[in-house]
């Protein structure tokens, strides 16, 4: 029993100076405390936080970018007493050749919008004389006259040429 306590002790104390060493060379920081640097430290913590709860509030609900509303503006200007009727003429148009004239594929109608005057004018003087025959038109054109050919011609060709459909 003896033996082994001795034993222990000289193992501890061997360790003990073993770590002497390891002790003397651990740096020590003696530098006064600084309450105002270590306040600073605190609040640049802070922030670097509340940064990155911002990110990640940011990643949580993406803001979504406000729907640009696209305002379109009317088709024709109607600054004449003719661009008034004829519009007011095209609406019995629409189903067929669309609402900017960009005509209807369902319909074989083609595009007229923004096409010539006085090609248009002609082509429903046409239909109406029998010189083109138009049947499908043949209903709408009964009721109009050589004047609503001249006003509807002025309106749908001030129409937006646009894309083909
Ligand atoms: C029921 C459908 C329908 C309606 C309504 C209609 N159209 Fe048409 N339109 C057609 C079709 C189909 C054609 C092509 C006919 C052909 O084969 O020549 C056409 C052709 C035309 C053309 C000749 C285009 C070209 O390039 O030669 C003009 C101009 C025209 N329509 C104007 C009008 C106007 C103006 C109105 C309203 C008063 C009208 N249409 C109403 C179906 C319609």
């Amino acid at each position: 029993m003896a033996r082994l306590v001795t034993f222990a002790v000289v193992l501890i104390a061997l360790l003990v100076v073993a770590n002497l060493d390891t002790f003397k060379s651990e740096k020590v920081n003696n530098e006064p405390f600084d309450l105002k640097k270590q306040e600073q430290a605190y609040a640049d913590h802070l922030k670097t936080l509340e940064e990155l709860e911002q990110k990640r509030l940011a990643l949580l609900h993406p803001v979504k970018k406000e729907e640009e509303v696209v305002e379109e503006g009317p088709l024709v200007v109607l600054d004449t007493p003719q661009l008034v009727k004829g519009s007011e003429l095209y609406k019995s148009c629409v189903v067929c050749h669309g609402k900017k004239g960009e005509g209807k594929k369902s319909q074989k109608a083609p595009h007229i919008g923004g096409q010539m005057e006085w090609y248009l004018e002609k082509q429903l003087a046409d239909m109406k004389s029998g010189a083109r025959i138009n049947k499908v038109m043949d209903p709408y054109l009964k009721k109009l006259e050589a004047q609503d050919f001249k006003d509807l011609a002025a309106y749908i060709s001030k129409l937006p040429w646009g894309e083909e459909k």
